[in-house]
């Protein structure tokens, strides 16, 4: 998954089967309102507050670049968290992000100068901005955004609501858990009782 997609008519955006709050556009409490999403999350799936920083980077675009950090207009989040995926769907009240062909060209440039190790070049690709940004914006978290939610990241028609899917493969992490030798630092040898 390399881009940014756009259709409203998307299985992401089915709202079946998943929880539902509102928000108002309180810029000051999003790792407030994260926490209320994330805290049903079993905790396997958190990886070390990865899931809540993602989470919380569409909340903060939704209120900063949707919404306007307009307290009157309103966060609509759908989720669903459990042990094989992480899914969210974020609606705020603006105009949408109209720039998203524009985001995923400047996002491939970028990825061919980090395979061509190309540094010089880079420099011109390390934050994404549009004429809506201010200097206050990083224009970096859909990068690693689009990396983590490995099951699609994808905007409806408008552009004002972002859909996202994490598929978790803790099947592949718990052979390899049970392949692991403990190993006793002080004699440098397998702990006894273990092969
Ligand atoms: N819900 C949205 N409504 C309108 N524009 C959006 C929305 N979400 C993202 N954008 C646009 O996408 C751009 C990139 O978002 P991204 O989160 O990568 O960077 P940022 O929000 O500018 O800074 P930061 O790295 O601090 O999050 C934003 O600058 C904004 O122009
Ligand atoms: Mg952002």
């Amino acid at each position: 998954m390399n881009e940014i997609e756009v259709n409203g008519a998307s299985p992401l955006f089915n709202t079946d089967g998943l929880q539902y709050r509102e928000f108002p556009s309180d810029f000051t409490k999003i790792r407030y309102y994260t926490l209320i999403l994330v805290s049903s999350a079993p905790s396997r799936i958190k990886e070390t507050n990865l899931l809540e920083q993602q989470v919380s980077e569409l909340i903060k675009n939704g209120i900063a670049h949707g919404n306007k950090r307009d307290p009157r207009k309103i966060l609509k989040v759908w989720y669903n968290f459990s042990h094989k995926s992480a899914r969210i769907i974020v609606e705020d009240q603006g105009a949408g992000f109209q720039g998203i062909e524009e985001w995923n060209k400047f996002n491939r440039r970028r990825l061919e100068c980090l395979r061509d190790q190309n540094f010089e070049k880079l420099v011109n690709y390390i934050s994404f901005r549009s004429h809506e940004n201010d200097e206050k914006d990083g224009g970096n978290a859909l990068f690693a955004a689009l990396e983590y939610w490995n099951g699609g990241l994808v905007f409806n028609d408008k552009k004002n609501a972002v859909a996202a899917k994490k598929i978790f493969s803790h099947a592949d992490a718990g052979d390899k858990l049970g392949d692991f030798q403990p190993w006793d630092i002080d004699s440098d040898r397998p702990v006894p009782g273990h092969q």
